[in-house]
Formats: structure tokens, C-alpha cells, sequence
């Protein structure tokens, strides 16, 4: 499979052109794009890879597959192009900026007969996959917790701080990702009723100490801290907090379940069970499985696009972490009007 890169900025030279590139034996990296000529033609250059296309719609009749690694913005119509052109998408999280967007999207690879996958890598970490497995002892899930907690590390880099291009900040860039294990791992229940809200004020004041770089906190109008109430259909509810600034002791990635049998703490990996009037808590000891998440996400989309595997990130369940991700900010919204 011939695969093109759209976007040659930190996440394609930092996971996707190095996963495929350890896929050789099933896919090529024959093309790169970027609005940034120069810097697709010395990422071309670096990695060997044949063709630089300063439009992106140029590269479709060399391609078999794109990811799609541009800011969120343009995520839904790149791919909604790229499927309509016949050719398979990964595309870097978030799916999009709407859950309209979303379906667009879903519309053209169904339409197309075409893989979209969306980069939500943590599904393909050990610790997720050994959860994944290890449902069964948790039972049916009740009560999820999510963490996504970073002290005072707004990224001070490329457009992360934008909304127009993003569509938010630390719910959208960060929060989506422990918000989708949690929702896969509780099996993609439906959800219901969404309450949230969203803070700034930290990195709308001056001189507040940084970790990563520098940002304008005159011009900073996204989201540094949020946190939400979300119901699902079954009965299940998840508890979410994320933050790229938030003063806390230390950095966090938590996502925990209480179910009807036992719980599940994923980072690390703990099982907390009952038997014969014993409560337990098992650690792993080793867990079997590929470390480089990057690759292995690479390989269950290539997989995917040849039929050899079912597609572990579905755009259905994507598109649902967009809908609460909508709802979220929404439900903020309108708690400050009122
Ligand atoms: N999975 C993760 O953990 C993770 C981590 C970081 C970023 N991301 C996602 O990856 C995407 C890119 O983020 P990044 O950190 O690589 O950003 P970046 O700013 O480092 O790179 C973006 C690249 O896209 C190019 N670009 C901008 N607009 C374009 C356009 N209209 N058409 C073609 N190219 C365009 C830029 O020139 C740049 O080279 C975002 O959607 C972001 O949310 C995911």
C-alpha cells in the first residue's frame, strides 16, 4: 500500500512517518503535502520518500492511503476529499471540530467504501489493550473516572493555542484521548445528558509561570481547564477533568471503572476484585503485548484498509467523543450566560 502524509508537522515526523516506515514489508510512504513546501520537501528528503505535492489533492492518484496530520481544522474536509478520491484515511485526532463535521465524514468513507480511522493512540497502549481483555472481571460498568491532568503545560508551539484552527484547548487536544479509552473500555455505551465547564483564567493572566513555552495570554481564548458530568444510556456515568495548566502536585493520566464485579485502574494497570470474603488488588507483573503504540495503530489501519483486521478506532465511537466534546463546551457556555 502506497501511503501519503498531508501535514509534515510534529505528530507525522514524530509517530506516523516512523510507525508506517516499520511496516515496510505491507506499506510505502510514496508521498508528503504540506502548505509549508520547503518542510515537506526536507521531510521528503529525510525519509526517502519519492513525491512533494504543494496541494494535497495532487497526491490522491499516487496514494493508496493518507493520514492526515494538519491542525483540526481542516481534518473533515481533507478526508471527506481524500475518500470521495477513493483513498483510505487515518486522521489525527480529533476526528474534527463538530459532530456534523463527523458525519460527513462517516457519510464519504461509507459512501466510498473506504477505512477512516482516527489516531486515538492510547487505545493501542499495553496498559488499555490488557484492560480491554480484563473487562470481564470489572462486570457491567458503572461509574468511570477520567484524568487528564497536566501542571502548567500549555503548548507554547504551533497553533494549539488557536481556535479558529483547533477548536478548543486542553478538552480537545488532550482530555479526547483519556475521554475515548474510558468510553471504549465501558463499550461504547450511548450517552444521554452532558454537563461541563470550562476555565481559562490561569493562562488569561500575566506572567504565570510555564512549563512548555510561551503563549500570549492577551490573545489566549481557549480552554486550560475543564471538567464534566457525562450519563450514558445504560445508566453508566463518567466524571472527566482535564487540563493543560492545572495547579496541581503532579501531572495525571487516570482513567478508572467500578462495574457490578470489580474495578479497573488502566495507568497503571490495577484490577480490584472480591473472592471468598476477600477484597483484592492485583498489579500486572508484565504484560504481554508491543510496546510502540505508534506502530501497532499503523498496523491496524493498513490491516484495515486490506481487510486482514477489524479497524480498533471505529469513526462511529470517534464521532461520539466529538458529540460530548460539542456538548461539553455548550453546556459551559450556557451555565455562564445564565
Ligand atoms: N495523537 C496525539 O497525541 C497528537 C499529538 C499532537 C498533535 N496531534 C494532532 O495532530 C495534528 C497536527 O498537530 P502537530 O502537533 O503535528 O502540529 P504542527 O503544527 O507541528 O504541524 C502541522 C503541520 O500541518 C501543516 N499545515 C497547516 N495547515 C495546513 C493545511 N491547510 N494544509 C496542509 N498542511 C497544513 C503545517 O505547515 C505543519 O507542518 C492536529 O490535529 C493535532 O491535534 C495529535
Amino acid at each position: 500500500m502506497k501511503v501519503g502524509i498531508i501535514g509534515v508537522g510534529g505528530i507525522a515526523v514524530g509517530r506516523h512517518i516512523p510507525a508506517f516506515k516499520q511496516l515496510q514489508d505491507d506499506c510505502v510512504i510514496a508521498a508528503v503535502s504540506d502548505i509549508n513546501i520547503e518542510r515537506a520537501a526536507e521531510v521528503a528528503n529525510e525519509h526517502n520518500i519519492p513525491h512533494v505535492f504543494a496541494n494535497y489533492k495532487d497526491m490522491f492518484a499516487e496514494v493508496d492511503a493518507v493520514c492526515i496530520c494538519t491542525p483540526n481544522k481542516f481534518h473533515a474536509q481533507y478526508a471527506i476529499e481524500a475518500l470521495k478520491a477513493g483513498v483510505h484515511v487515518l486522521c489525527e485526532k480529533p476526528m474534527a471540530l463538530s459532530k456534523e463535521q463527523c458525519e460527513q465524514m462517516i457519510k464519504a468513507a461509507n459512501e466510498a467504501d473506504k477505512v477512516l480511522a482516527i489516531a486515538y493512540h492510547y487505545r493501542f497502549m499495553k496498559e488499555a489493550q490488557a484492560a480491554k481483555r480484563m473487562m470481564e472481571e470489572v462486570g457491567r460498568p458503572l461509574v468511570a473516572r477520567v484524568k487528564a491532568l497536566r501542571r502548567r503545560k500549555v503548548p507554547g508551539w504551533g497553533v494549539f493555542t488557536n481556535k479558529d484552527l483547533q477548536g478548543g484547548g486542553s478538552l480537545i487536544d488532550y482530555g479526547c484521548h483519556l475521554l475515548d479509552l474510558a468510553i471504549w473500555l465501558m463499550g461504547n455505551p450511548k450517552h444521554v445528558q452532558v454537563v461541563g465547564s470550562t476555565y481559562n483564567e490561569l493562562s488569561r493572566t500575566p506572567n504565570q509561570i510555564n512549563q512548555w513555552g510561551t503563549f500570549n495570554h492577551e490573545t489566549f481564548e481557549v480552554d486550560d481547564h475543564v471538567t464534566a458530568y457525562i450519563t450514558f444510556q445504560n445508566g453508566a456515568s463518567l466524571l472527566l477533568e482535564t487540563s493543560w495548566a492545572a495547579n496541581v502536585k503532579d501531572d495525571q493520566e487516570h482513567v478508572s471503572i467500578s462495574g457490578t464485579h470489580g474495578g479497573i485502574s488502566v495507568f497503571p494497570f490495577e484490577l480490584y476484585t472480591s473472592k471468598n470474603g476477600v477484597l483484592l488488588n492485583t498489579e500486572a507483573a508484565w504484560i504481554d503485548g508491543e510496546e510502540d503504540f505508534s506502530k501497532l495503530q499503523a498496523k491496524n489501519f493498513i490491516e484495515a484498509c486490506s481487510k486482514k483486521a477489524e479497524l480498533i478506532v471505529k469513526p462511529e465511537e470517534a464521532l461520539q467523543v466529538s458529540a460530548i466534546i460539542d456538548e461539553i463546551y455548550r453546556s459551559s457556555q450556557a451555565s455562564t450566560r445564565s
